[in-house]
Order: structure tokens, then C-alpha cells, then sequence
């Protein structure tokens, strides 16, 4: 297969980023879409131009570094797939893909297709986790769980934090992850004895980075490579209800 590609190219944060088009030849249907960039990146070091920069990992879906936009969406064209799942054969010979990094005033372009997701890190850290006296594990029939719960904790708990959905927001609201990371500890027992204080103390820090605000257009879902439900933005806005006239 042979494509063009156009590819956001910016050197650094400050400087202005443009599209420059490439060609590449030779791809084998079954690549990767990272695959393709590495074969691209190696004609691009053969002939002494800088290499296209990206985000990856894992390359198994489980990581999300691999965000980038592919032909105006988040990790291309599949649904619930990440960009190092999505394979050539998803694409027409001889088409034109146009590839750019999330567009996100709090992900800031660190170089070409990179971004900085440093602030979902400091949401996590503002109280993503429970506090716990460490030792021996214990038996996990101790805490009894229903089933529905462990269940939609356990989907909460897909988000693999890639940015998605504030790629595809046009606010750019990361409700989404925020209530994704809250609903996994809130909807278990585990997660009760802080519910009230971690949602408060998540949601600020949403707030002081910059994040939008959402109004429900649900784009984060339907680009989310995790299917993350919406469901999990209503508990937030539940817990936060109560949190803050029980705080008073
Ligand atoms: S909610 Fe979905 S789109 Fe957003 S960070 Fe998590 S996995 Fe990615
Ligand atoms: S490289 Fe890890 S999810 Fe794509």
C-alpha cells in the first residue's frame, strides 16, 4: 500500500507548528499505524531529516501514550481502538492521512505529535488513590463486593488516562477521566472512607488546570478507546453534590 501523509510538525512548545506532507510506499496492510510511522521515521533518518517525534508504549492498547489525531479523530477511524491497534489495512491504497497531536490548551505540543498529559497526573495525584496502612494483603473474601459494583468498577477502571476524550471535546472537559478514575474507587468499599474529600479535591485540580467544563455533547464516550460510559460523569456530579452540602 502507498499513502501521503500530512503530519503536524512543530519543533517546540513556542514555535508555530505546519503540515508537511510525505510520501511512503511499501506498507504492509497488517502494520501498525506506529509500525508505519517507524518505517517513515527510517526513511526520514536515511536521508538526514529529523524523524517524526511520537508518543508510544506498550503498543498493546493497555498504555495510552499512542494518542494523535488521524484524520480528524482520536486514534483514527476504528471505534474503541488505540492508535497502535489501528492497522493500515483500515485505510484506502492511496489515500491521504492527516495526522496532528491533541489540540488541548492544558496539553501543551512538547514536540511535533507529543503533547504534556502532565495534568492528568496532578488530577490523580490531588486524590486518585486510597490511603492505606501497608502489610499483608488481605483475603479477599474479607470485603464483600456485589457483583454489579465490582463490574462497573472494573470498566471505570479501563481508562488508560490517554486523553481522548479531551481531544474530542470541544470544550475540552476532561470529565470523562476525572469521573473515570473517580467512579473505580467510589463504587467500592475500599474507596468510601475518602469519597467525599477525593472527589472535591479531583475536580478542583480539573478545574486549575484548565479543563472545560462539559455540557453533555458526549463525544468523550464515543471516541473513548475504552468505551468509558457516561454513567460515570453523573456519579461524579452526584458525589460532588453530596460532598459539598455535607462539607457545609
Ligand atoms: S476516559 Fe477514555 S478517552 Fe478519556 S483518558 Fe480514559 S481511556 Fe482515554
Ligand atoms: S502504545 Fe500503549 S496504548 Fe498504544
Amino acid at each position: 500500500m502507498k499513502f501521503t501523509l500530512k503530519i503536524w510538525r512543530q519543533k517546540n512548545t513556542i514555535t508555530a507548528g505546519k503540515f508537511v506532507d510525505y510520501q511512503i510506499s511499501d506498507v504492509n496492510a497488517d502494520m501498525s499505524f506506529l509500525e508505519m510511522i517507524d518505517v517513515l521515521n527510517e526513511n526520514l533518518v536515511r536521508k538526514g531529516e529529523e524523524p517524526v517525534v511520537f508518543d508510544h508504549d506498550c503498543r498493546e492498547g493497555i498504555c495510552g501514550m499512542c494518542s494523535m489525531f488521524i484524520n480528524g479523530r482520536p486514534h483514527g477511524p476504528k471505534q474503541a481502538v488505540t492508535t497502535c491497534q489501528l492497522h493500515m489495512r483500515s485505510f484506502k491504497n492511496g489515500e491521504t492521512i492527516v495526522v496532528e497531536p491533541w489540540r488541548a490548551k492544558p496539553f501543551p505540543v512538547i514536540k511535533d505529535l507529543v503533547v504534556d498529559r502532565s495534568a492528568f497526573d496532578r488530577i490523580i495525584s490531588a486524590g486518585g488513590f486510597i490511603s492505606v496502612n501497608t502489610g499483608n494483603a488481605q483475603d479477599a473474601n474479607a470485603i464483600p463486593i456485589a457483583k454489579e459494583n465490582a463490574d462497573e468498577s472494573f470498566a471505570a477502571a479501563a481508562c488508560i488516562g490517554c486523553g481522548a476524550c479531551v481531544a474530542a471535546c470541544k470544550n475540552a472537559s476532561a470529565m470523562l477521566f476525572v469521573s473515570a478514575k473517580v467512579s473505580q474507587l467510589a463504587l467500592l468499599p475500599q474507596g468510601q472512607p475518602e469519597r467525599n474529600q477525593r472527589v472535591m479535591d479531583m475536580v478542583a485540580q480539573m478545574d486549575n488546570e484548565g479543563f472545560g467544563a462539559c455540557t453533555n455533547t458526549g463525544a468523550c464516550s464515543a471516541e473513548c478507546p475504552k468505551e468509558i460510559s457516561l454513567t460515570n460523569i453523573a456519579r461524579m456530579n452526584r458525589d460532588y453534590l453530596v460532598a459539598e452540602i455535607t462539607a457545609k
